[in-house]
């Protein structure tokens, strides 16, 4: 497990960028593993700066995105796909029949199953982005998922309701319910790059990286994965006790 800690938030989603930068130059043909969030908005943002200042192509690649809410209609403003067109799909050149997210059809299981399945055929996923909830899921996966779980449908934690809200005009307007890929999905990439900031996610990250490997926290099923690196600002790791270790300048 590597554990990088930069001085602001700016500069460690620019450490992010960098690290999808380096995998797409290495391989042009990557499978990238996509995650939504508010994190995640200044990594595209930096994505789209690479591929229109300096020509980077993402023409050979495929992405897989973590997870997609249920009952929302899919060109709802607020679903995952409808995120990632307007953050990133619309400003690159991903092919756009290679942008893969849970579909949201009739039956959310069968749609699990396919999506799983593909990216088997597809994968394997050579990079996975990921951010953390404050409670420590990583996709949709809450507290108690088991570890060996493949894409599923799951019912979203209160406390992730409540911190999804704000991206809503009235809290009840959150989805209950979500397909993801599981956390057996999330560890079969190659590698992962974790992605956290704001003091909010302190205690997540700390259980992550120096708490048990529990079902409890999620994220901490990381630790059995042999290429995982933690990119964090100083508030986000401001609970490791040995943080100058990390410390990037
Ligand atoms: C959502 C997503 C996660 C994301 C998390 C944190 O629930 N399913 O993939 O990591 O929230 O989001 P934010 O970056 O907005 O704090």
């Amino acid at each position: 497990m590597k554990i990088e800690i930069y001085p602001t938030a700016a500069a460690a989603e620019q450490a992010v960028v960098s690290k999808i930068l380096a995998q797409v130059a290495q391989n042009p043909q990557s499978v990238l593993g996509l995650a939504t969030g508010g994190t995640m908005e200044a990594v595209y943002g930096g994505l789209i700066s690479a591929h229109e200042r300096t020509g980077t192509s993402f023409a050979g690649c495929a992405s897989f995105n973590l997870d997609e809410y249920l009952d929302l209609s899919a060109n709802d403003p607020n679903s995952y796909r409808s995120y990632m067109e307007s953050k990133f799909f619309d400003h690159v050149d991903l092919p756009r029949d290679r942008c893969y997210l849970p579909d949201v059809g009739p039956d959310p299981e069968a749609s699990a199953a396919r999506y799983e399945n593909l990216i088997r055929e597809v994968g394997p996923v050579d990079l996975q982005l990921l951010g953390i909830g404050g409670n420590g899921h990583i996709g949709f996966n809450e507290p108690l998922t088991p570890f060996s779980t493949t894409t599923h449908v799951t019912d979203l934690s209160p406390k992730t309701i409540e911190a999804n809200a704000r991206y809503f005009v009235h809290k009840n307007e959150v989805p209950r319910r979500a397909i993801t890929m599981g956390i057996a999905t999330i560890l079969s990439a190659r590698s992962v790059v974790l992605l956290a900031t704001g003091r909010q996610k302190a205690s997540a990250i700390l259980a992550a990286i120096k708490g048990p490997k529990t079902e409890r926290c999620p994220a901490s099923a990381l630790q059995g994965h042999e290429s995982v690196t933690f990119v964090l600002d100083s508030l986000a790791g401001s609970a490791l006790e040995d943080v100058s270790l990390y410390a990037i300048s």
